[in-house]
């Protein structure tokens, strides 16, 4: 018998879905990136398809852990014909607003059912989408600003120094 109730149980496996979605949209992403030389940038996307992926396995680990199921979801195909690198930016910075959405919704669910050991596990993810937007959001205002790609491979190229270092 899960520890939690099964509409939670099924809203938490709603975000795994999210997350995975978001895992192969990354990785259909660096893909493009890649095959356009962009190899700082592709990097970049690279590293997000395994933070996604981390996403997923932590409420996969959490179901577990509590004694209900998860389940592996079907996937829609990812976007993966693009026309910029804007649109590549705001299509990624969109989905992690979609999420933030989400968690929000969950942690409400969460707290009216009195969850309190979903109510915590979820805080990691709220402040986990506070740092994934801004990423996000300092990029798209990174790429609005220059014309030029190069300087963006450079901006990339110093983001993951300075993630490396944190
Ligand atoms: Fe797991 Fe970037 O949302």
């Amino acid at each position: 018998m899960a520890k939690i109730n099964a509409a939670m149980v099924e809203r938490l496996n709603a975000q795994l879905g999210r997350e995975l979605a978001a895992s192969q949209q990354y990785l259909a992403i660096a893909v493009y990136l890649r095959g356009r030389s962009l190899e700082n940038f592709a990097g970049f996307y690279f590293r997000q398809v395994d933070e996604e992926r981390n996403h997923a396995m932590r409420i996969l680990r959490y179901l577990l852990e509590v004694g209900a199921k998860p389940i592996v979801p079907q996937l829609d195909a990812p976007s993966t014909d693009f026309s910029s690198l804007t649109e590549v930016v705001k299509l990624s910075l969109g989905y992690e607003e979609a999420v933030t959405a989400a968690i929000h919704e969950l942690v409400d669910a969460a707290s009216d059912g009195k969850d309190y050991a979903t109510f915590q596990f979820l805080q990691w993810y709220v402040a986990e989408q506070i740092e994934e937007e801004a990423t996000f959001s300092k990029l798209l205002d990174i790429i609005e600003m220059s014309d030029n790609v190069l300087q963006v491979e450079a901006y990339v190229s110093q983001m993951s120094v300075a993630k490396a270092g944190e």
